[in-house]
C-alpha cells in the first residue's frame, strides 16, 4: 500500500532520479564468487541465467546476448533478413529498433500507433505492407503489449515474421499468455534502467529451434563451438567459422546479476503495480494529466508510467511541466522523440512533420514519471504532491 496526502507546500529536499537500479547482496555476493572463479566470461552462469529465464517466460529457448539491441540485430541476421526487404515497426520507439534493421542493409517502415495504447496500429500497419515486407517489430511500449492476436493475424495472411521488442515488457503477458512465447522471436532488454538489470545485457526467446541455434552461433562470431564447450573438460580445441557472426556474448559476470534479479522480479514487480496504481488514483481525476490505459486482458510490466499533459485544461506544455517538477527536485522522462523526426530519418528517408499525427500528438505531451521498485511511500507521494502542486498552478 501507498499512502499519500497532499502537502502542497512541500518540496522535495533532494532530486528523485527518473530511474534507479536496485541490487542488493546476493547480486553482489554472486559477482564476486564469479570474479573469484575461473570463469568470468560466457560459461556455467549464463547457461543457468538461459535456463531460468526461459523457465520464467515460458519459451523454449533463450540466448543470452549483450543488449536488447543485439537480440534484435541477430533475430533479423538469423531469419535472413537483408537488403532490399522491408520491415515494419512503431515510430515510438529507442534508436535500436530501427538501427538493427538499417545494419542489415533493410529499409525500416513506420506504422502510426494507436492512440490508447500508444502501441503500434495493426490497421497502420496493413497500410503499410508491400511486396518487400519481411517482418513486423512490435513494440510493447512502456511494458503494455501490443494487439498480438491482430498483429499475428496480419502476419500469417501475409507470411511474415514478428519479431518482439519487449525491452519494456519483461512479465507482461497478452490474454494469458506470456510476452516472450509469442512472436518469433522476442527480444528483452537488461540495461540499468529495466524491470531487471545486468548493467547491460539481453535475452532473445523463441520457439524455434533452428532460429535460436542460428541466433547462438552468430552471436559469437559464427563460429561452431563456443568457448565454454571448447575448454571444459573433454573440449576439443577445434571450431570452424559458419558464417561471419558478431560478439554478442553475455559475460558470467553479467549472468550472476541477472540470475538474483530474475528471482527477485516478482516482488519488484508487484511494486511497480503498487506505485502505478497510486498514481492512476491520483491522478485519474487530476485535471491536465491523462493517464495510461491499461487493458483489461493484458497483464502491464509498467515498466514506464507515461502521462500526458493535456494542454486543452493547462496553460502549460510538457516542457513546462518537466522544468516545475524538476525545480519541486522530481526527475523524469520522455520517450521517445519518434524516429521519423530525427535528422537522419529526415534526411535519409524525406519524413517529417505530419508523416505520424498520433506519435507525434503523444511525443508533444509525453513525461515519464519516476516508477521503479526502489522508490519508498514517501518518494511516490513527493511525486503525487508535485504533480498535483504543479497541475494546479498552471490551471487556465
Ligand atoms: C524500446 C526499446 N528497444 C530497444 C532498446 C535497446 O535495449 P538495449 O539497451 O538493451 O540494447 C531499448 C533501450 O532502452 C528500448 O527502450
Amino acid at each position: 500500500m501507498v499512502h499519500h496526502a497532499t502537502k502542497d507546500s512541500h518540496i522535495r529536499k533532494e532530486f528523485l532520479p527518473a530511474f534507479r537500479p536496485f541490487l542488493e547482496a546476493a547480486e553482489l555476493r554472486e559477482v564476486i564468487d564469479t570474479l573469484e572463479s575461473d570463469w568470468i566470461t560466457t560459461g556455467p552462469k549464463t547457461h543457468t541465467f538461459e535456463e531460468q529465464f526461459k523457465e520464467y517466460v515460458g519459451s523454449r529457448f533463450a540466448v543470452a546476448v549483450s543488449s536488447c539491441t543485439a537480440a534484435l540485430h541477430l533475430s533479423l541476421t538469423a531469419s535472413g533478413i537483408g537488403s532490399g526487404d522491408e520491415v515494419i515497426t512503431s515510430p515510438l520507439t529507442f534508436a535500436a529498433t530501427s538501427n538493427v534493421i538499417i545494419h542489415q542493409g533493410a529499409k525500416p517502415i513506420f506504422a502510426d500507433i494507436d492512440r490508447e495504447t500508444n502501441n503500434i496500429a495493426p490497421e497502420s500497419i496493413e497500410e503499410k505492407l508491400t511486396e518487400q515486407t519481411k517482418a513486423i517489430i512490435p513494440v510493447h511500449y512502456a511494458g503494455h503489449p501490443c494487439e498480438m492476436e491482430e498483429i499475428d493475424r496480419i502476419a500469417k495472411e501475409h507470411d511474415l515474421l514478428i519479431i518482439e521488442d519487449a525491452a519494456h515488457a519483461l512479465a507482461a503477458s497478452y490474454k494469458n499468455r506470456a510476452i516472450g512465447t509469442l512472436g518469433d522471436a522476442t527480444c528483452f532488454s537488461f540495461y540499468a534502467t529495466k524491470n531487471i538489470t545486468t548493467a547491460e545485457g539481453g535475452m532473445l526467446t523463441t520457439n524455434d529451434e533452428k532460429l535460436a541455434q542460428r541466433a547462438r552461433m552468430l552471436s559469437l562470431h559464427g563460429i561452431s563451438t563456443d568457448a565454454w564447450q571448447r575448454y571444459a573438460d573433454g573440449g576439443s580445441w577445434y571450431y570452424e567459422i559458419i558464417y561471419p557472426g558478431y560478439k554478442y556474448n553475455m559475460t558470467d559476470i553479467q549472468a550472476a546479476i541477472g540470475i538474483h534479479q530474475l528471482k527477485r522480479l516478482p516482488e519488484m514487480q508487484k511494486r511497480r503495480e503498487e506505485i502505478a496504481k497510486a498514481y492512476n488514483d491520483a491522478f485519474g481525476n487530476t485535471e491536465g494529466i491523462i493517464i495510461p490505459t491499461s487493458r483489461p486482458y493484458v497483464r502491464h510490466a509498467w515498466h514506464l508510467y507515461a502521462i500526458q499533459v493535456n494542454t486543452n485544461v493547462l496553460k502549460a506544455n510538457r516542457d513546462t511541466v518537466i522544468d516545475a517538477l524538476k525545480a519541486r527536485n522530481i526527475g523524469t522522462s520522455v520517450h521517445f522523440i519518434p524516429l521519423h523526426l530525427h535528422p537522419y530519418y529526415r534526411s535519409q528517408y524525406g519524413y517529417k512533420r505530419g508523416d505520424f499525427p498520433n506519435a507525434e500528438h503523444f511525443f508533444d505531451r509525453e513525461i515519464s514519471l519516476p516508477l521503479y521498485p526502489r522508490m519508498t511511500d514517501d518518494d511516490v507521494e513527493d511525486v503525487i504532491t508535485a504533480v498535483k502542486h504543479v497541475t494546479n498552478e498552471h490551471k487556465l
